[in-house]
């Protein structure tokens, strides 16, 4: 199988779909339905209400989905550093913190990097830096040797469903730029309003990973919904 970062390098480009929109009550099925129409990778957004106005899940809910997906771990969080382990505990194979977030972004990084995955310990755990669009890019720059994917909101967090920044265009660009220049080996993932209309054009940015939530569960068609969206990203 490999290490989680190796599965997602062989994956990329797809789809992380982000179960908040779904029909929470009947989750088991609902996540069947996605990794029956062939996704990877399910995204679980974690907002304390805090960091970002909603409330979500914590680390009970990442723990109760049984899937052989990859758990995504998207912590919209205050202060993650104290917080990261539970979710880590509780199956991430993805987990993602923004830089905005904490005092000491690059001591929660490096503390992520001495955890074992819960699923698997063979299987690693894949880092991620986030930020938010209103943030300057110069900012993940010294935190680059210590992640293995940098997620770009191209939305402001908080809830699905809102329209995709333009700008992030441009910012995905400069991330690979300074990706490049590290020398490292390091994801990208673009996440928030990405629909069945703009995929394909997002796609063509150049992202490893995209998420989307509400094209997906729309409460309509998601088998249908994640075919589509993954036949616009796969070459
Ligand atoms: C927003 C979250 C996103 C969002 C995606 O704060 O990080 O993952 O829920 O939902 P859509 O695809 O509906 O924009
Ligand atoms: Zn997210």
């Amino acid at each position: 199988m490999g290490t989680a970062f190796e599965q997602l390098r062989a994956m990329a480009p797809t789809i992380s779909v982000g179960m908040l929109t779904a029909d929470l009550l009947d989750l088991g099925a609902q996540l069947k339905i996605i990794e029956q129409a062939g996704v990877g990778i399910v995204h679980v957004d974690v907002m304390d209400g805090v960091f970002c106005p909603m409330m979500t899940v914590g680390p009970p809910m990442v723990k109760a989905l049984r899937t052989s997906m990859l758990k995504d771990v998207h912590l919209m969080i205050d202060e993650p550093l104290e917080k990261v382990q539970a979710y880590v505990d509780a199956g991430a194979d993805i987990i993602a913190v923004h830089a905005e977030s904490a005092s000491h972004p690059h001591r929660v990084l490096q503390a992520m990097g001495k955890m074992t995955n819960a699923n698997d310990p063979e299987r690693g755990i894949v880092r991620g830096i986030c930020l938010n669009p209103g943030t300057p890019l110069e900012m993940i720059e010294p935190l680059l040797d210590e992640a293995e994917l940098v997620v770009l909101l191209a939305i402001n967090p908080g809830w699905g469903g809102q329209s995709f920044i333009p700008a992030t265009e441009k910012r995905l660009a400069r991330v690979r730029e300074m990706i490049a220049a590290s020398g490292r080996d390091i994801l990208t993932m673009l996440d928030g309003g990405i629909t069945r209309k703009n995929i394909a054009e997002i796609a063509a940015m150049g992202p490893d990973l995209i998420v989307t939530g509400s094209a997906v569960f729309d409460g309509k068609a998601p088998a249908e919904n994640a075919r589509t969206m993954l036949g616009a990203v796969q070459k």
